[in-house]
């Protein structure tokens, strides 16, 4: 049984129905199974235990601070991608030395932040950064960890705005930079070169990908170590696929593990995973209410709900497959669209999808909404953010209040 069931005609989560909740706390709502988080984490783990490693969950994911709790309280570390997402896991009670910090453009009070916070490391992604950590470093009389992140120019097939490992790409620094950052990485005396570093993209199907990344990376391992580098840990970053459609199963993270582990256990030191997507994705569903129905003159049914683009943007971001199911059964099915409030023609859930014929004043459950949902919300159209909730058995906690108007404006000016 899945955490997310039909219990009497009527979906539920763990052992709770999503209709209470809805009555309870209203909608839109992030609904988040805590068992579901922690046996995506446990999932993980069993697949790499026999490989020297630390995870680092991928808080962009989702920064909610009871997820990221919930994941730190089984031991898992965590990857920031600015000082806002640092704040957020230091709070959520990850202890600095398992967070590492990322990001292609950090300024200097985040640099700064993170030498403060005791960071694990540092990724640097070009050779100005890794110069702004020196100087930072050298003002505080510290010495920085860092990790370089390699660009493998490894182009992963998922959606383009995805895939982040092709050095056509901002990110990481490719092989003809190499040279001059090890060069100045010998004569800095307040950095140190601990990881080499990569991510080649997110909801990466098929492990050759990494294989082919890995090899990369391992070259560079053996360059840096006959410089004189002792590289202490390799991270090879996060992307590790789920399944959003049942129709497109997502390759097992077992495969991966078959195919990484002898690569990496061969270098000989711990390695570090960031998954975001995989931890979180399936544990959160978007629910929402089905304000009104109609019908235009070809015949094309619109199912308009309360929630929109604003709590999950993914569909028309990336034209992202997304399950919706109502939360009471129907026997009947029609094709419509699931459509939001927002005023954009890019504001839909699902188009010409077969879905149960709810009527107006019933739930839809948008399905997989864990992962780059709650985290890409935002005020447009002067949107409220959702309250999200935490199902613990049959045990429900908020982990956040519905925003209010109040707070809508709390740092304007008149
Ligand atoms: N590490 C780094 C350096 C990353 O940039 C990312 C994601 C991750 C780890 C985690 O990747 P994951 O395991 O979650 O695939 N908003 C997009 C996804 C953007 C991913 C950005 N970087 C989406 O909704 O599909």
């Amino acid at each position: 049984r899945t955490v997310f069931h039909y219990q009497d005609n009527v979906l539920s989560c763990e052992d709770v129905r999503l209709d209470d909740l809805a009555g309870i706390y209203g909608t839109p709502l992030f609904v988040t199974s805590k068992r579901s988080l922690q046996g995506s984490l446990r999932e993980f783990e069993a697949a790499f235990a026999s490989l020297p490693h630390i995870t680092c969950y991928s808080v962009k994911a989702n920064f909610n601070l009871s997820v990221i709790g919930t994941l730190a309280e089984m031991g898992c570390g965590c990857d920031v991608n600015s000082g806002g997402e640092l704040f957020r896991a230091l709070k959520a009670g990850v202890s600095p030395e398992k967070i590492i910090f990322a990001g292609v453009g950090k300024k200097p009070e985040e640099i700064a932040f993170a030498l403060e916070a005791g960071v694990l490391m540092l990724k640097v992604e070009s050779l100005s950064e890794l110069e702004a950590i020196e100087r930072i470093a050298s003002e505080k009389g510290i010495t920085a960890p860092v990790a370089l992140r390699i660009n493998p120019n490894v182009t992963a097939e998922t959606h383009p705005y995805i895939t982040t490992g092709d050095s056509k790409e901002k990110f990481g620094i490719d092989e003809a930079g190499l040279e001059e950052a090890f060069t100045l990485l010998r004569l800095m005396k307040h950095v140190r070169l601990v990881c080499l570093d990569m991510h080649i993209g997110s909801q990466i199907f098929d492990p050759e990908y990494y294989v082919a990344a890995t090899a990369v990376l391992l070259d560079i391992f053996e360059t840096a170590r006959s410089l004189g580098f002792s590289i202490e840990y390799l991270d090879i970053g996060g992307g590790f696929p789920v399944t959003y459609d049942a129709r497109k199963p997502a390759t097992p993270i077992t495969y991966f593990a078959e195919k990484l582990i002898p690569l990496l256990a061969a270098a000989g030191v711990p390695v570090i995973f960031e998954p975001g997507r995989f931890l979180v994705a399936n544990a959160s569903v978007l629910l929402s209410r089905i304000l009104y129905k109609k019908t235009n003159h070809t015949g094309k049914q619109f199912f308009i709900v309360d929630a929109g683009m604003t709590e999950l943007i993914r569909p028309a971001l990336y034209q992202s497959h997304h399950e919706v199911l109502a939360v009471t059964r129907h026997e009947k099915t029609v094709v419509a669209d699931v459509v939001g409030p927002v005023c954009e023609s890019s504001d839909f859930f699902a188009r010409q999808r077969a879905i149960d014929d709810a009527a107006e004043g019933e739930l839809l459950a948008v399905m997989s909404s864990g992962a780059y949902a709650a985290v890409m919300s935002s005020n447009y159209n002067g949107r409220l953010r959702p309250a999200e909730v935490m199902v613990d058995g049959n045990e429900v906690t908020v982990i956040r209040r519905r925003e209010t108007y109040e707070q809508l404006i709390a740092n304007e000016v008149l």
